[in-house]
């Protein structure tokens, strides 16, 4: 593996500055679908779609940026409380340059919540997963946005490898970095870490297998959680790479100037910390003099809410 000569010190990380909140709420604007279609390789219980939109004549062409998102009204619906619904935020996958090169076609990765309530049995249906899913090319949908101004790559984008965490839809803004990063002839190292239940739910399958057989310096690992178990009988979640692929992710990760990126369900947030601890790469937390002498493994939802928090070099997005 080339790697860079070892760095001493992180470079400053100058973020960008970013189009936000150029259509609000109150004036969003109406924009046709060109394309809906799945996001994984085949059909699987986890329905995941990929819906690309038509910027073109609005103030949203050629000014979203990988890692932003977007809203969507889900015009004609309304809340459970009977009031009109609210906009949603979607992270968009689409690359900085669009997926047509000039910022005009921008996607954004939807799994349709399909959820059975426990105690009723009652089949819940999230309101704007539905009604984005259901969509089909020439309908128009409402938009707001951009929305992020933190989870975008930084400017100063060649002075650092990077190391990016996805669980399931979560994969949406690595998609249009890692395009934005490798598509324009980028040579540090990067690597994607992606989890999901089953092989069936691999989001963007095709595209992220292509770039790692065209570019040595992207690392592609996927964990499936439900097919196997670990030696230990953890499930293999993204974290664990760390320790089973320690041999492609710990030469970039203890580098100076790796930036972690971790994106999707807010439970792998304490588990990947824990790791990060055990495994020696502390420079991405800040952990408080208070719990400096106690074990990774004891470390409770507690302490990740008042004594651990990510250092500059690792960006959170999680929900
Ligand atoms: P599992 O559900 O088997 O426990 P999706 O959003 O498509 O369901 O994928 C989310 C993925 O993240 C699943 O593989 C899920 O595993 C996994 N996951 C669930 N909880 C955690 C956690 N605390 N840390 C890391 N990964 C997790």
């Amino acid at each position: 593996m080339s790697m860079q000569s070892e760095m001493q010190s992180t470079p400053e990380i100058r973020y960008p500055e970013v189009a936000v909140n150029t259509y609000k709420p109150k004036n969003p604007v109406s924009v046709p679908v060109v394309e809906n279609r799945l996001a994984t390789l085949d059909v699987s219980p986890n329905i995941i779609r990929h819906i690309t939109l038509d910027m073109s004549g609005t103030e949203l062409e050629g000014n979203i940026r990988s890692g932003q998102s977007i809203g969507c009204v889900p015009e004609g619906f309304t809340e459970r409380d009977g009031k009109p619904a609210k906009v949603r935020l979607y992270s968009v996958c689409s690359p900085t340059r669009g997926e047509d090169g000039d910022g005009r076609l921008v996607s954004t990765t939807v799994k349709r919540v399909i959820e059975e309530d426990p105690e009723t049995q009652n089949l819940f249906l999230g309101l704007c997963s539905n009604y984005l899913s259901n969509l089909r090319p020439g309908d128009m949908v409402k938009v707001t946005g951009p929305s992020g101004k933190r989870f975008v790559l930084p400017e100063n984008v060649d002075d650092f490898n990077y190391v990016f965490f996805a669980t399931g839809t979560g994969i949406a803004p690595y998609r249009g970095m890692i395009s934005d990063l490798l598509e324009n002839g980028f040579s540090n190292q990067v690597a994607l870490i992606f989890g999901c239940p089953y092989r069936t739910d691999l989001l963007y399958y095709t595209f992220f297998r292509e770039m790692s057989v065209k570019h040595e310096n992207f690392h592609y690992l996927t964990s499936i959680s439900r097919e196997s178990v670990r030696p230990d009988g953890t499930k293999p979640y993204v974290q664990y790479q760390l320790i089973d692929a320690r041999e492609v992710l710990q030469p970039i990760v203890k580098q100076k100037n790796t930036l972690i990126y971790v994106c999707g369900l807010k439970g792998m947030e304490l588990g990947l910390f824990r790791i990060l601890a055990q495994e020696g790469y502390e420079d991405y937390l800040r952990i408080d003099d208070e719990i400096k002498d106690k074990s990774p493994d004891l470390w409770d939802r507690e302490d990740l809410k008042k004594r651990i928090r990510p250092s500059e070099r690792m960006l959170l997005e999680v929900y």
